[in-house]
């Protein structure tokens, strides 16, 4: 019989405790050829629903992965820079397998990780950075391999989604949805990165690189959270026929490949739509695959375990191939291009309310020769200024920004006006 492959944990939190949850299981398949030997996490003493008093414990999460008795080491502590990429390095510098749920370190530093794996024969894996229990990863690497990959786009992240879907239900603005979620552990005490639409980012840049065989490049992707959409967008859009969603996409034009996160406008007919709450989906679009969609739960300890685990069985069953799909030196230097940003848009103001206000905003508007599709106002309101919102016919988002200035410089609205995207079908999205 061969020797199980040993295998330490870095990282005992959420994820870190689920995965040795899956190991403590007898009837799991995990054991058959791998066996848990070692953890590392910051504080020893911190009480854990697993007893780790078995195992070696390591103070040192890099003397756990510099450790020669430890065949595959599972990054799970989290963050671009620091002991998380120490430890990825000193794994694959000695020619160890290692696996990681951290899409920051990935989307930052993958292509320096390929390259140490490549020199020494070390395996990177990374499932669970990408979209939870849902195998994004692997869907676009090994299933789609053989097609042209046209676009990508997803709702990568579960607290931007959770928020929405429950300001659309509940009626609850953003704060008091945020600040629920905080309380109930859903969301980050600091939740910038998440309604910033950074880590929609990170996982956006890490699918690009694989669907379209370029390095991860998170520098070009163009980023806007979710913190500026309000109540009266959420109920406008769903007057107008429109649900809104966080949306990930990254798409080949003629340039090379455009990379965006953002908050759109999804009519019903839209294949992410009823992707409601912590969920999270992907649909990729490919030649002559035509579209898949894939949903699941996109984070918490049971789905990104699962995860963790699959990639643990692929090293035990040595298929652990090349991380992003292919060789470094077949991707592609992250050929990119600005996101074509002509459709359909959706415009709030907040103007004054008196008479002429609304010609003012319609020449603006027809200056940029934009047309208006439809034109709707909030009944109650209450103070000098009302809510509007407007839809466009197909224009270009930088013609309808002008306008946007233009009517901000005429004096009559409070704030500046808010653009959002209108993704009509599954056949139309952001410069399709
Ligand atoms: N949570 C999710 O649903 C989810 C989903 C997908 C991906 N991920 C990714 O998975 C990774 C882990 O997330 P998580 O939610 O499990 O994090 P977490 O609950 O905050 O746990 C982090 C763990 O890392 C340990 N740690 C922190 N600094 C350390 C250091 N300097 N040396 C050794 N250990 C250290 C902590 O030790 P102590 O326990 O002693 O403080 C803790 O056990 C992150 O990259 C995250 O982005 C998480």
């Amino acid at each position: 019989m061969t020797e199980k492959l040993r295998v330490g944990i870095a990282g005992l939190g959420t994820v870190g405790v689920g995965v040795a949850k899956l190991f403590a299981n007898p009837d799991g398949r995990l054991n058959e050829k791998l066996v848990l030997t070692a953890v590392s996490a910051r504080n020893k003493d911190r009480p854990r629903a697993i007893d780790f008093s078995t195992y070696r414990w390591f103070d040192s999460a890099e003397a756990l992965a510099a450790d020669p008795e430890i065949d595959v080491v599972i990054e799970l502590i989290g963050g671009a820079e620091g002991v998380a990429k120490n430890v990825a390095e000193a794994a694959l510098g000695r020619g160890a397998a290692l696996i990681t749920a951290n899409k920051a370190l990935i989307a930052a530093h993958g292509a320096e990780l390929v390259a140490i794996a490549e020199r020494t024969g070390g395996k990177l894996l990374f499932e669970a950075a990408v979209g939870g229990g849902v195998p994004m990863v692997k869907a676009l690497r090994d299933s789609v391999a053989g097609c042209h990959a046209k676009s990508v786009a997803g709702i990568l992240n579960g607290t931007c989604n959770f928020i929405l879907t429950e300001m659309e239900t509940g009626g609850r603005t953003f704060a008091d949805v945020l600040s629920e979620a905080q309380r109930l552990g859903y969301a980050e005490a600091d939740p910038t990165t998440d309604v910033g639409g950074w880590d929609a980012a990170h996982k956006l840049a890490i699918l690009a690189a694989i669907a379209f065989g370029a390095r991860p490049d998170l520098e070009h992707v163009r980023v806007e959270g979710i913190d500026n959409v309000t109540l009266t967008d959420i109920r406008m859009a769903s007057k107008l026929g429109y649900r809104i969603k966080l949306i990930a996409r990254g798409l080949v034009t003629a340039e090379g490949v455009a990379m965006q996160v953002g908050p759109a406008l999804l009519g019903m007919d839209h294949p992410l739509v009823n992707v409601s709450g912590s969920l999270n989906a992907l649909v990729a679009d490919a030649d002559p695959l035509g579209q898949l969609t894939f949903i699941g739960r996109g984070a918490g300890e049971g789905p990104t375990a699962a995860s963790v685990a699959s990639d643990l069985i692929d090293v035990a069953e040595g298929r652990a191939a090349h991380a992003f799909g292919r060789p470094l030196a077949q991707l592609a230097a992250a050929p990119r291009a600005a996101p074509v940003e002509r459709g359909r848009y959706y415009m709030r103001l907040l103007v004054e309310d008196r008479p002429g206000v609304v010609a003012a905003v319609s020449d603006r508007l027809a200056h940029e020769e934009i047309s208006i599709e439809s034109f709707l106002q909030m009944p109650v309101h209450e103070g000098p200024f009302v809510p509007i919102v407007l839809t466009t016919q197909t224009c270009a988002r930088a013609a309808l920004a002008r306008a946007a200035k233009a009517i901000e410089d005429a004096g009559v609205v409070a704030e500046a006006p808010a653009i959002m995207p209108i993704e009509e079908s599954r056949n139309r999205g952001w410069g399709a």
